[in-house]
């Protein structure tokens, strides 16, 4: 038997007669009539601004190409953020691999949304490509369709590289899509950079349309929630009971949304240590705490970004709430600190000198003052206590850091504030009753014109409310 080139497929080779049948006889496509979005409007707002940025330049921001996890299999799709902000086009119907092109003109910019076409009937491609065919992976809708329902115009992706060639010098979002970073040379990279910052800082204040997503994130992943401590009492003992917490957590984000907006940290016991503990296979023990870090992801690419440390038995040991009561007494401090017009670290700092006194007065820290000016009390608490959240769960992050970190907050800036105290099991500085607790509580707030709103409060969050919340979900 002849030895054949493994290709990486188990695919029956296709038989002449098989080909000839395939590309007859399919009824012509109908498409529906299309409404336009409302994001559409939002969007052509935003590549505005993006124009404003840019005169004259043209701007490259590709989707993205799908991630291999092994041979012919791929990670799940989703285009990247700045690509889905700028068009609305979350590629759920349009596929993957789009690229979005800003023209220079006289009134600013033309958008261009070069994307694959349906697969023809009479074009084998669509049965026989695995990645893009539309028997694999769907139909694909047409490109006047797009059009319609984003406001944009939109050309076949095949097109895309002569249309590079044209034209004078462009920056790049780089790093998504391997053949628009080789068919644009970088010219500076530092022009690149300015792209992606800008694109980052364009998401910064969210707009009434985007709250109302985040929201609907955050009021999802409260279900979540909901869900997973309504389960906990016949998870105890189980092996492996943090998969079933985060099977169950992610069974409401995929069912409810596009799925979760980062890894699902289900941390029982002394695993709430590690700040990002998403191995998950340990066991829920009564008597122990489980620290949930779980955010769902809307259709529309919103995520929330969420914590609660809940007692498996329903009822926190004093020596929990202990350590408990701390971490709420510093995200009540961050969160009073969350307004318009204060400069965006101090509800980190704010947090921290809660945490820091309150160990001093274990008897953990010295002196709150020099630990803080040292900055030795981090090896209790570590991270920073929030970030910005939106289409990323760490969103914005290749913001300038005037605009971002050493920015000031502004109405419609959307953020989690996220205190935590972990406790190491091996940290022989801290007195045995204290090794192996973490708690950490992660609330997402929009700043108002006044003041903040905190969008996940319908989740309890003081350790009664959490005690009578479990014992009525029991
Ligand atoms: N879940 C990651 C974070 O809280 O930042
Ligand atoms: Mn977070
Ligand atoms: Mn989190």
């Amino acid at each position: 038997m002849e030895d054949r080139l493994a290709t990486g497929s188990h695919d029956l080779p296709v038989s002449a007669a098989l080909a000839a049948s395939m590309t007859r006889d399919w009824a012509p496509p109908r498409p529906p009539a299309p409404a336009r979005l409302p994001v559409a409007a939002h969007a052509a707002r935003r590549r505005a601004a993006l124009s404003e940025r840019f005169p004259g330049e043209r701007l490259v921001l590709p989707a993205g190409t799908p991630k291999a996890r092994s041979n012919d299999c791929d990670y799940r799709y989703r285009p990247h953020t700045a690509y889905a902000h700028l068009t609305g086009d979350t590629a759920a119907d349009t596929g993957p691999g789009a690229v979005l092109v800003l023209e220079p003109s006289a009134s600013g910019h033309d958008a261009v949304l070069y994307r694959r076409p349906p697969s023809a009937r009479g074009d084998d491609g669509f049965f026989r490509d695995r990645r893009d065919g539309e028997f694999w992976v769907g139909p694909r809708e047409p490109l006047a369709v797009t059009e319609s329902r984003l406001g944009i115009d939109c050309a076949p992706r095949g097109d895309l590289a002569g249309a590079l060639r044209a034209g004078g010098p462009a920056r790049v979002l780089r790093g998504a899509d391997p053949d628009v970073d080789a068919a644009v040379p970088v010219k500076d990279p530092e022009l690149d950079r300015e792209l992606a910052a800008a694109a980052a800082e364009l998401r910064l204040v969210k707009d009434a349309w985007e709250l109302a997503e985040l929201q609907s994130a955050v009021d999802h992943t409260s279900r979540g929630f909901t869900e997973v401590a309504a389960a906990l009492p016949g998870l105890v003992a189980r092996p492996r009971g943090e998969r079933w917490v985060e099977g169950t957590f992610d069974r409401v984000a995929r069912a409810e949304g596009n799925g979760t907006g980062y890894d699902t940290i289900a941390a029982s016991g002394a695993h709430a240590c590690v700040l990002h503990w998403t191995r998950n296979d340990g066991v829920l023990r009564m008597g122990d705490m489980l620290l949930l870090d779980a955010g769902v992801e809307t259709d529309t690419l919103y995520t929330a970004d969420v914590t609660r440390t809940l007692p498996v038995s329903g009822w926190f040991t004093p020596r929990q709430r202990q350590v408990y009561d701390l971490v709420y007494h510093a995200q009540e401090a961050g969160l009073a600190a969350v307004r318009p017009g204060r400069s965006f670290r101090e509800f980190h700092i704010a947090a921290m000198r809660v945490i820091a006194e309150g160990l001093e007065e274990w008897g953990v820290l010295r002196s709150a003052e020099e630990a803080l000016e040292s900055g030795t009390y981090r090896r209790y608490t570590l991270c920073s206590s929030g970030h910005m959240l939106g289409m990323d769960v760490h969103d914005c992050a290749k913001a300038r850091a005037s605009q971002y970190l050493d920015g000031v907050l502004r109405p419609g800036h959307v953020l989690t504030v996220e205190p935590g105290l972990y406790l190491q099991p091996d940290d022989l500085t801290l007195p045995p009753e204290l090794r192996g607790i973490g708690v950490r509580i992660e609330d997402d707030v929009v700043v108002t014109e006044t003041g903040a709103r905190l969008m996940s409060a319908g989740l309890p969050r003081h350790p009664a409310e959490i005690e009578a919340w479990m014992g009525g979900l029991a």
